[in-house]
């Protein structure tokens, strides 16, 4: 879909923009209390409300996905609030530290690359009095996605808030927060939307709404935010370039349709870990629990980190991400969500199998 002079820019996000998003973003200066700009604000309204799939409340604040993270923990819980977090990798690890500046939490963690097991999670929250359940839906990190809706019905089950870190899930994964029971779902721009870094939007339950509070946030504060949006508003100044692009995004997700889009993103999913079995490259996470927008690959013993990713960029143009925390130098990863296609992907994989070769880490069969 995007015109790449060389190579692929493959980065688990920020991804690469259309350039209708890239022209939306270089409006002039609005009145973001004017008529202009509601109008606007009431079409994103709507288009967030689709992305979600959900009537009910949304938000939309200006701060990249951790702000919207921020927004659900501090709106819906309280320092005194028990929180079980459940880690098996880096995002899901920070969604943890979070929770340790608003509320009292406890991490039940997997470990790095396999999914979080429901069944010691039930045995988790039959033993404590948890008023809420964190999750990393799809663990950028690891390139894994959690079985999502079985473990809202553990949750579900034991009666506690779910928050859910969708941010590189929303709009590239099959989505039913109604029905699985997500009482906060959190996303940011610059993932499956294909638009610039800098928005959050969160989707909220209607028990979730009823329970927000503002005593330990401000800027944050997700009541407003949900409130200004249903109202064509916001509390404090929008990023509007921001807001213009995602919008832009928006409408993109729709005219392609977000059941296509998401069945687009399987298929580039399917189609990449064809490619690295066909390097023989292993990929990192359990394979049954494969992510459909990040792939991560182990490297080959011998093949340097720094060095390939250098070859990569320099030489091919293309652009991927290395490991975090304890994989730094062992893995890297690729997103194929938003507007990738399989030009994108091919240009990759040229890549990777020239850069391999040179560095003497094609295994002949
Ligand atoms: C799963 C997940 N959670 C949280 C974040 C942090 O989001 P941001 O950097 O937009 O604040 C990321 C970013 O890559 C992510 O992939």
């Amino acid at each position: 879909m995007v015109e790449t002079n060389a190579g692929a820019f493959l980065l688990p996000g920020p991804v690469n923009m259309h350039p209708r998003v890239l022209q939306a973003m270089s409006a002039p200066a609005m009145n973001h209390r004017g008529p202009e700009f509601k109008e606007i604000l009431s079409e994103i309204h709507g288009l967030t409300q689709y992305l979600f799939g959900t009537r009910g409340p949304v938000a939309v604040l200006s701060g990249s996905g951790t702000a919207g993270l921020e927004a659900a923990v501090s709106g819906l819980l309280r320092k005194q609030d028990r929180v079980l977090n459940l880690v098996n990798g880096k995002f899901s690890e920070r969604f943890h530290e979070l929770c340790q500046v608003f509320t009292t939490p406890t991490a039940l963690s997997f470990e790095w690359g396999t999914a979080v097991d429901s069944g010691k999670v039930a045995a988790a929250l039959d033993s404590g009095d948890f008023h809420a359940v964190t999750l990393c839906w799809n663990e950028t990190s690891t390139g894994l996605t959690n079985p999502i809706a079985e473990i809202a019905k553990v949750v579900k089950d034991h009666d506690a808030f779910l928050i859910v870190d969708g941010i590189t899930a929303v709009g590239g994964l099959e989505n039913r927060m109604e029905a699985w029971g997500i009482d906060a779902l959190v996303t940011g721009s610059q993932k499956c939307l294909a638009a610039p870094p800098g928005l959050s939007a969160v989707a909220l339950s209607k028990a979730a709404y009823e329970s927000l509070h503002a005593d330990t946030s401000f800027y944050t504060n997700l009541k407003a935010h949900a409130d200004a949006l249903a109202k064509q508003d916001t509390p404090f100044t929008p990023a509007v370039p921001l807001f213009l692009a995602f919008r832009e995004a928006l409408r993109m997700l729709k005219e392609e349709g977000l059941d296509n889009r998401i069945a687009r993103t399987r298929r580039l999913a399917e189609a990449a870990r064809a490619g690295f079995d066909a390097l023989d490259l292993r990929l990192f996470p359990d394979r049954r629990f494969a992510s459909n927008t990040v792939t991560a690959v182990r490297y080959p013993t011998g093949l340097d980190d720094a060095a390939f990713r250098k070859e990569l960029r320099e030489k091919r143009g293309t652009v991927v991400a290395g490991g975090q925390g304890p994989l730094k130098g062992h893995i890297f990863r690729i997103g194929h969500m938003g507007i990738c296609s399989f030009e994108d992907l091919e240009a990759g994989f040229q890549a990777f199998e020239t850069t391999l070769a040179r560095m003497g880490h094609i295994t002949v069969r």
